[in-house]
């Protein structure tokens, strides 16, 4: 088995294939995760919160993100592996955007996942034009939560859904090879999906994208406090992790994930 890469993932959006990804920071979940076949790995700043106790994404620093795809990288063979940048990794110029991205690049990346649109979009071009592949995340971007005033639904009004397709617009054009939408309206990620080429990835934002995405320790219910609206719980009557993953699987795959109850 070879890796999988961002032109797989853009011919199975062509196929009407859905991808499914899952966020993961350690070698033996990546593991299962490429046995039960997850198409891509995300090693997310989430691990903050699910691994480091932090109440945001905001403490995590680049070695954090490096000493886990390292990891994840070992553990598996076929998933894409997508390296999040943290919260003041990359925001500063696209050249300490791309000395960052080589460090995840290193340790074992594929591809690295900035937050943010048009104001991303000079270092996006910045990464691709130098042979770094770039997933952009836009809508609800959780290293923005003391500028949005907290984890709320985006791109709600007019406004707000103009702004961020032409913040989708402008990643693809600036070279990004893949997108996730996060906590956004069906409606807009449908719009979104269509427009653009590059395939999309959901979170929240309905079945309506090309693939989703869920926090590993989410979907497994092994996370504290209150989950999100769009998180579901697959590890719910399977007897096993390995189980509960391939459950999760088939029904992006499928369509059944998400369900009207997990969406905007
Ligand atoms: O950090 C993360 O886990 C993420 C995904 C949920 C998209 O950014
Ligand atoms: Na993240």
């Amino acid at each position: 088995t070879r890796r999988m890469t961002h032109v797989d993932l853009t011919k199975m959006k062509a196929a009407g294939d859905k991808i499914a990804v899952l966020t993961c920071y350690d070698a033996s979940f990546a593991s299962l995760c490429d046995a039960a076949g997850v198409d891509a790995l995300l090693i997310g700043d989430s691990l903050g919160m699910v691994l480091q106790g932090h109440d945001s994404t905001l403490p995590v620093t680049v070695a954090d993100i490096a000493y886990h795809t390292a990891a994840v990288a070992r553990g598996s063979r076929r998933p894409l592996i997508i390296a999040d940048m943290p919260f003041g990794s990359f925001q500063e110029s696209p050249q300490q955007a791309f000395r960052n991205a080589a460090a995840l690049m290193a340790a074992g990346a594929q591809m690295v996942k900035i937050e943010g649109g048009a104001e991303m979009a000079e270092t996006t071009h910045f990464l691709t034009s130098r042979g770094v592949p770039v997933c952009a995340h836009v809508g609800l971007t959780p290293q923005s939560v003391h500028q949005l005033g907290g984890y709320r639904v985006q791109g709600k009004d007019d406004a707000g859904a103009t702004r961020l397709k032409a913040d989708a617009l402008a990643q693809q054009s600036a070279g990004a090879t893949l997108i996730v939408l996060e906590a956004i309206p069906e409606a807009l990620a449908a719009d979104v999906t269509a427009q653009l080429a590059i395939p999309t990835i959901g979170i929240g934002a309905s079945k309506e994208c090309s693939g989703q995405v869920l926090v590993l320790h989410d979907m497994l219910d092994i996370a504290p406090g209150r989950k999100a609206r769009f998180v579901k719980n697959f590890m719910a009557g399977q007897p096993s992790v390995a189980a509960a993953i391939a459950a999760y699987v088939a029904a992006v795959k499928d369509g059944s994930f998400p369900a009207a109850e997990h969406c905007y």
